[in-house]
């Protein structure tokens, strides 16, 4: 399990808000979250950061602080995700305005002071980078700092979600990607390729009702609604991806996943191609291999540590 300080950077969104659960969930030796910094992407800032709130409080984590940080990608407008995570971004909760307050600090100042402050960072963004990327050109500094950036974005065999060449956060701020991608900074990468190998299933949504805590029925209903029903339609398989969740999975449970050594680049200026995750897996430039893309994953074994890790919440 890791055990160095991290920031969650993400943009709630069902699946940052499991993975969130699943990092937050109450245990004797919980991940050490310095901060949840928050970004514009399924859903504009505002609703995103107040659902980062949101899903902190409900896990009981109010000593985690949440940050606000961009409002737009770093060059082009806003695209954003409601049709899958609906119009409030995190279809199948109810809504609330959570008690805990959003901290006053950028998320991006935020990210630099403890990059500054704190050795060993790792950054651990489920959103487009843009955060990230404007961090990393308002403080280079904090660039040899940060000891590893633990991305779900891109794909490479499975072709793009959003478009047929692009994953939807690197989609959305291509230039923060291929900002982000081209530092070296070691960068630990679930792209499509794997968060599609660990496909929530209908009978895995029951066994997860089965806990009947309150976490699970919170998150049951998140799952049975129109999330769950879009990818499932779209792609014709009986299960949804949880891409997010395949960062904290990986966070506790290493061994549940295969990687391949490479170098990426992300292409920003082409319409056709926007976002589009260029993965040298057959070692054909001299790109730096700074990227674990991850290929395989057991997905019996992120089945059960989801179920591990939502078990630790309170019984109703
Ligand atoms: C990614 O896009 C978003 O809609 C999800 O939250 C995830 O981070 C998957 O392509
Ligand atoms: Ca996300």
């Amino acid at each position: 399990m890791e055990t160095r300080p991290l920031i969650f950077d993400c943009d709630p969104g069902q699946d940052d808000a499991i993975s969130l659960m699943m990092a937050l969930a109450p245990s004797d030796t919980p991940l050490d979250i310095r901060a949840i910094t928050v970004t514009a992407g399924n859903t504009v800032l505002d609703k995103c950061q107040r659902n980062a709130r949101m899903i902190v409080e409900l896990c009981k984590r109010t000593d985690i602080p949440v940050y606000a940080g961009c409002d737009a990608p770093l060059e082009l407008p806003l695209a954003t995700a409601e049709e899958v995570h609906g119009s409030e971004g995190l279809d199948g909760v109810e809504i609330f305005e959570p008690a805990l307050p959003l901290q006053a600090e950028h998320a991006v100042d935020a990210i630099i002071r403890i990059c500054r402050t704190v050795d060993n960072v790792l950054i651990v963004p489920t959103g487009p980078l843009t955060n990230i990327a404007t961090a990393f050109r308002r403080a280079p500094d904090i660039i040899s700092r940060v000891r590893e950036i633990v991305i779900m974005g891109g794909a490479r065999s499975e072709a793009g979600n959003i478009t047929p060449s692009a994953e939807f956060n690197a989609y959305v701020d291509p230039h923060a990607a291929a900002e982000v991608f081209a530092t070296s900074v070691p960068k630990t990468v679930f792209g499509l390729d794997v968060t599609h190998k660990t496909l929530i299933r209908p009978d895995h949504v029951k066994k997860l009702g089965d806990l009947n805590n309150y976490m699970t029925d919170i998150l049951v209903p998140m799952l049975s609604g129109g999330y769950a029903e879009f990818d499932a339609q779209k792609f014709g398989t009986n299960g949804t991806p949880i891409h997010d969740a395949c960062t904290t999975a990986y966070l506790l449970r290493p061994d549940l996943f295969t990687f391949r050594q490479v170098g990426i680049r992300v292409e920003a200026e082409s319409e056709l191609t926007r976002g589009c995750t260029s993965v040298d897996y057959w070692h054909g430039t001299d790109w730096d291999r700074d990227c674990q893309w991850a290929v395989g994953a057991d997905a019996d074994g992120f089945f059960d540590l989801m179920v591990e890790r939502l078990a630790l919440y309170a019984k109703l």
